[in-house]
């Protein structure tokens, strides 16, 4: 029979590249953004509330047209990162810039630039959802006729605008999720900021939230996003940046950390299994029979994949599937961390290995 080998992260990969241009599993980070300029440099960042240090010296580089994702455990620094960039939080050490403006001497610049879906709901419940969006975007000094239409095309385009009339009291949680968005778009921003976008939303709602995502940052928004769903990140973002008790601990291509944090191994079923293996099947390989599956651990199972089979070959055996197992992003997170991403929440499944 012929071997078939299983490749859904190969999947996965072509999608991303599909949207990058070329393959970004070969380096630390993305390809095109490498060459932008840069939308956020942070430096040297530090946050204490009162006795609790928030961020320990942050550094973090964002490019122009990237989408890219802060994955951190519960009280990591998320939110206060961001706080800082659009001015609701007073940094203390350190600095940030967003396009080049420094947050706390550019302010009017730098706010100017970004657009904020805060982790929690901030409308003004006496107004109707179409009001909320024109006071947003005067905020900004965008004029009401303007502002109007522009709320009007992003009420459209968030299946918003039968409610335009409501007031927010009258949304579900997945509609103010997505007004929350609307409004950190109606003023033009270069740079979105999403803190937790899909949190506590439903998995239709949450693909078609992606979508959006995934078709304005092709359209030149950069994007910086926080997000316990690793699965989110994986889908959506060219770099990640792991963020554990104020520190950055990790960063890269999401694919890219997988490779050098994660186990890789190659699981191979085979139609005849023998009770142990064959003495001539070479000992170099880390092999590991379990009834009819035979494991491989190796750094390289691509590379590998073809000695190995020949190895089983010439030893007799009959492969029946092959397939390439990678440790997911969430694992190498665990392993970074010690921590779940989902703590608390319960909300991200386990994925204890996933076929690549
Ligand atoms: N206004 C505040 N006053 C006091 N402590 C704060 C304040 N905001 C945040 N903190 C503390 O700073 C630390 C970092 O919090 P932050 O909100 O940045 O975390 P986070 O990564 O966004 O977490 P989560 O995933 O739960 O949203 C936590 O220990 C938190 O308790
Ligand atoms: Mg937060």
């Amino acid at each position: 029979m012929q071997p078939t080998v299983t490749s859904d992260a190969a999947l996965a990969r072509e999608r991303r590249t599909e949207r990058v241009g070329r393959p970004i599993a070969a380096s630390d980070s993305p390809a095109p953004a490498r060459e932008a300029p840069l939308a956020v440099s942070i430096r040297g960042l530090t946050k204490t509330y009162g006795t609790t240090v928030a961020l320990r010296g942050v550094d973090l580089d964002i490019r122009e047209g990237q989408f890219f994702g802060l994955l951190g455990p519960n009280g990591a620094g998320k939110s206060t990162t961001i706080h800082i960039l659009t001015g609701l939080v007073k940094l203390e050490g350190g600095a940030a810039r967003v396009f080049g403006g420094d947050v706390v001497r550019d302010y009017r610049f730098t706010r100017r630039q970004i657009g904020l879906a805060p982790q929690e709901y901030n409308f003004d419940r006496f107004f109707s959802i179409r009001d909320i969006l024109i006071f947003g975007a005067g905020y900004y000094g965008i004029p009401r006729r303007e502002a109007g239409e522009r709320a009007d095309e992003l009420l459209a385009s968030f299946d918003l605008y039968d409610k335009r009339r409501q007031k927010i009291e009258r949304l579900s949680g997945g509609m103010k999720r997505r007004l929350l968005l609307a409004k950190a778009m109606v003023h033009g921003p270069r740079l979105l900021i999403l803190d937790e976008p899909t949190a506590g939303i439903d998995v239709e709602l949450r693909r078609r939230l992606w979508e959006y995502l995934r078709r304005t940052n092709e359209g030149g928004l950069t994007i910086l996003l926080t997000t316990h769903y690793i699965e989110e990140a994986e889908a959506l973002c060219d770099e990640v940046a792991i963020i554990d008790e104020g520190r950055i601990v990790a960063q890269g291509a999401p694919q890219a950390l997988v490779e050098q944090g994660g186990e890789r191994l190659l699981e191979i079923s085979l139609a005849h299994p023998p009770s142990v293996l064959p003495q001539t099947f070479p000992s170099e390989f880390d092999a590991e029979l379990d009834g009819d599956v035979l494991r491989v651990r190796t750094p390289q199972p691509r590379k590998e994949i073809g000695q190995v089979l020949n190895a089983l070959y010439a030893a007799g055996l009959e492969v029946s599937q092959v397939a390439i197992r990678e440790s997911s992003l969430e694992e190498v997170f665990v392993k970074l961390t010690g921590k779940r991403l989902d703590a608390g929440g319960g909300e991200s499944p386990a994925r204890p290995f996933r076929g690549v």
